[in-house]
């Protein structure tokens, strides 16, 4: 047996790998049986349905300056927009209609808009009878708390990288410690709680990845998103390249092994860096589809990075094709709001 087929064999008995291990089956040369295997474990963990998330990105207005991010502060180039409240309700309601169990409402990180109106967004859209996933960024435990109580079920904010010097000079004025204090608030508060960190950064090493990985398994998400760094050409990481589609799908394989139950999608940067990206993502441990629900024009001004997949996707033709694209593959729609079911 290989050394990668004995840790392989491992990880799916023990859904345990060590720091060293992982680095070896993030770097070893058969990058096929890692994926073959999380698929396996994938099957066993969540079985064979995949969730649809209807993804509203409703403000690109942002107060952080990340270096990789097409939104920070610091790019003028930008066109700012915050949908209305009428209009992120009224793309929930066509999700819902589209059969979306579930609403991903994701923005920059401000204070726009107001705590008490998206309180009142949160509301409207709860009453339509589907699952909410907030992902706007850092806040305060009171204000966490506030968003549960208007029904907010889910939350997701990437710790992007838990190389703490990495962390900080991507973005100097943020706290790598902040960031994980509010991982620890949303558990707190009864979230089901994602997050998950860039793959192919400059100054990135495997350790660090391999780390990321057991960060992961150590604050016990539920939903773990993992995407390929994709430089922005209006960003200080302009002249970078785009060198990680392959690790970032095994790290995310490598994650479904030591988190057999979790939600994972095949996230929108693997698609954009890759034409069979996202099928290629669920068929490597992934069991979760975002797609672009939102009304209002603004879908190309959400750029965190370049040629996002889907932008211009009319929101019913997308569902159909992944609907089609799903049953290609042996595999079925998820029914219901696809919450984690812990094994
Ligand atoms: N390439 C890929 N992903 C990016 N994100 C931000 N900028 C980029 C980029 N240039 C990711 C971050 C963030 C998520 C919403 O988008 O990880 O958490």
């Amino acid at each position: 047996m290989t050394q990668t087929e004995s840790l392989l064999e491992k990880g799916l008995k023990t859904a345990d790998l060590t720091e060293d291990e992982l680095v070896f089956l993030l770097t070893c040369a058969d990058g096929e049986a890692v994926f073959r295997a999380a698929d396996a474990v994938r099957k066993r963990g969540v079985g064979d349905e995949i969730h649809l998330r209807g993804l509203i990105e409703f403000s690109n207005i942002c107060q952080n300056n990340c270096l990789y991010c097409g939104i920070r502060r610091g790019n003028p180039n930008v066109e700012r927009f915050c949908l209305s409240p009428e209009e992120i309700v009224e793309s929930a309601r066509n999700a819902k209609a589209l059969g979306y169990g579930t609403v991903v409402m994701q923005s920059g990180e401000s204070g726009v808009p107001a705590v008490d109106d998206l309180c009142g967004v949160l509301r409207r859209v709860k009453a339509l009878d589907v699952a909410i996933t907030l992902s706007i960024g850092e806040k305060s435990f009171e204000e966490y708390r506030a968003y549960k109580r208007a029904g907010a079920d889910r939350y997701l904010l990437r710790i992007e990288t838990t190389d703490k010097a990495l962390y900080a000079a991507l973005d100097p004025q943020m706290n790598w410690e902040r960031r994980k204090q509010c991982l620890d608030d949303l558990k707190t508060l009864g979230y089901e709680v994602g997050s998950g960190c860039l793959v192919g950064l400059p100054n990135q090493s495997v350790e660090s990845i391999a780390r990321d990985i057991l960060f992961l398994k150590r604050i016990g998400v539920d939903m773990a998103g993992i995407g390929p760094f994709i430089p922005h050409p209006d960003t200080p990481l302009k002249d970078c390249k785009a060198t990680g589609f392959e690790l970032s799908l095994r790290t995310m394989a490598l994650t479904r092994i030591l988190l057999p139950d979790i939600n994972i999608p095949a996230t929108t940067a693997m698609e954009t860096l890759s034409p069979n990206g996202r099928v290629k993502a669920l068929q490597s441990g992934a069991n979760v589809v975002m797609l672009n629900v939102a009304q209002g024009g603004h879908r190309a001004a959400y750029a965190l990075y370049p040629n996002k997949a889907g932008v211009n996707d009319v929101a019913a033709i997308a569902r159909k094709n992944i609907e089609r694209t799903i049953e290609s593959i042996g595999r079925k729609v998820g029914a219901g709001y696809g919450s984690r079911k812990k094994a």
